[in-house]
């Protein structure tokens, strides 16, 4: 049984997604919701899942012990970043090397980097006229959304989206594809 930590920063959709698919799962659950926002929905959805939670502090960032300590005492096997704006610590990403994927919502290398999140994506996106964007869930290392690519899905852009219209078919396509991506990786991985 291969088990599960996300981290996530804001409302949750994905987590609660992922927390689902797994819930009666033979090969996984997820073991801790992480977060450094203690408002994010993405904690109310975990609690109401019954998953244990965990709110760090910027403070507990800089030092970096605290967030790898807690990942470390629920056994966590494999992280999922589903919507955390915040640089993973070098110590989990050395802890946790390969382990760790994260979901980015367009085609990257296209439209990723820092500062490149929520709806910056999609306005960025529909500014250039684009005809197609996506998502992609890849690997997580120490820069932003530069790990490699495990998977994209695709869909159109139309001519009169707005970003809000357009992130909506977004999060349609991660809600479906991120928790059979992330099912398919882990069948792949050993137990730490
Ligand atoms: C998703 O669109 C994901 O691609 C991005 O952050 C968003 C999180 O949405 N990384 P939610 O919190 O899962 O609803």
């Amino acid at each position: 049984m291969i088990k599960i930590a996300i981290l996530a920063s804001g409302a949750g959709s994905n987590a609660l997604r992922i927390m689902e698919h797994f819930a009666e799962s033979p090969l996984a659950r997820v073991v801790l919701l992480g977060s450094d926002n203690p408002s994010a929905g993405a904690l109310d959805h975990a609690r109401r899942m019954g998953v244990p939670t965990v709110v760090w502090t910027r403070a507990d960032f800089a030092g970096g012990s605290a967030p790898l300590a807690d990942l470390r005492a629920t056994g966590a096997d494999y992280l999922v970043l589903a919507g955390f704006l915040r640089l993973v610590p070098l110590n989990v990403i050395e802890a946790y090397r390969d382990r760790i994927v994260n979901i980015h919502p367009a085609l990257l290398p296209a439209y990723g980097g820092k500062g490149m999140y929520g709806n910056r994506v999609h306005e960025a996106v529909i500014a250039a006229g684009e005809s197609e964007s996506g998502i992609t869930i890849h690997r997580v290392n120490e820069r932003y959304d530069d790990g490699a690519v495990i998977a994209q899905f695709r869909c159109p852009v139309l001519p009169d989206d707005t970003p809000a219209t357009l992130a909506t078919r977004i999060h349609t396509l991660e809600h479906r594809r991120f928790p059979e991506t992330i099912e398919k990786d882990i069948k792949n991985l050993k137990k730490i």
